[in-house]
């Protein structure tokens, strides 16, 4: 029974740590979570318990901070010497320090804008920049980025959300760019973007108020959904985004 080795990022709550539980019911999975403070997770540290260090590793990584990044991937180069599946969950659309969608241009700030770019398009192409090379080993590996339909510029009816879009924009953009490149080095290694729905967590509570009831999502549904897309991924779907429901979303 061959291993899969997993890296999720974003792991310690929300979708992320819906994917790490949903995973590790597979008994072949092999897992690196990562959170800013995975240890300050009280469900992440449980399933380390439960399942054991060598099925569920928790390793520490801030995605704003690069050097964060190169003492991740120092510590899972010395552990494994491989990667099949690496899944970036970092997203931020509103934050404690005055980041809020935008409704208007008044309300553009550039330090807000900032702050969701990195989180969520330098993050996402720090982790492909730092993590790749595992994963071009020549067999199926797939790269998957959590993005959003509101990136897409041809689906933009509704205007608002300027940092949050854009942010996202930028990030499939990365996403298309990076498998472009991986590709010449590995025809197996599939980069996509994936829309998760709208899915009940931190980064929605505001905003569920005008979703209908059957349109809202639990993280474990919305993570079922992920990895049953995931699973039917072949190399043409490279640097493409799809929703949950496996639609490709249009740039
Ligand atoms: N929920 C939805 O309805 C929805 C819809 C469309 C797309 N998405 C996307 O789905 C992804 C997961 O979001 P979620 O709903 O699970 O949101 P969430 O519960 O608010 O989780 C946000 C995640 O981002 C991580 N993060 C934020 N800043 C970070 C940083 N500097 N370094 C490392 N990690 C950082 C958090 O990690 P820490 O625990 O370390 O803070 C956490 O894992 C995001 O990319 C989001 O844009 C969600």
């Amino acid at each position: 029974m061959s291993q899969k080795h997993i890296l999720i990022q974003g792991a310690a709550r929300g979708l992320g740590l819906a994917l790490v539980k949903r995973l590790l019911a597979d008994q072949q999975t092999v897992i690196t979570a990562t959170a800013r403070e995975p240890q300050a997770s009280q469900a992440l540290v449980a399933l380390r318990d439960d399942y054991g260090e060598s099925r569920l590793h928790l390793q520490p990584l801030d995605i704003t901070d690069e050097d964060s990044l190169i003492d991740a991937r120092r510590t899972l180069g010395q552990r494994h010497e491989r990667l099949d599946l690496m899944m970036t969950c970092a997203g931020l659309l509103h934050d404690d320090r005055g980041l809020w969608p935008e409704k208007r241009l008044a309300d553009i700030e550039p330090a807000n804008l900032a702050r969701s770019f990195a989180v969520n398009a330098t993050g996402p192409i720090l982790m492909i920049k730092h993590f790749h090379d595992l994963m071009t080993h020549g067999e199926r590996a797939i790269i998957a980025s959590l993005s959003a339909r509101v990136g897409s510029i041809s689906d933009n009816g509704y205007g608002g959300w300027y940092a949050y879009r854009a942010a996202k924009a930028a990030q499939n953009q990365f996403t298309r760019t990076a498998s472009i490149e991986l590709a010449r080095r590995s025809k197996n290694l599939i980069c996509v973007g994936l829309h998760p729905g709208t899915v009940d967590t931190n980064l929605s509570e505001p905003f569920q108020k005008n979703v209908p009831e059957r349109q809202l999502q639990s993280a474990d549904r919305a993570a079922g959904h992920l990895l049953g897309v995931i699973a039917k991924l072949n190399r043409e779907h490279s640097g493409r985004v799809f929703d949950w429901a496996g639609k490709e979303i249009t740039p």
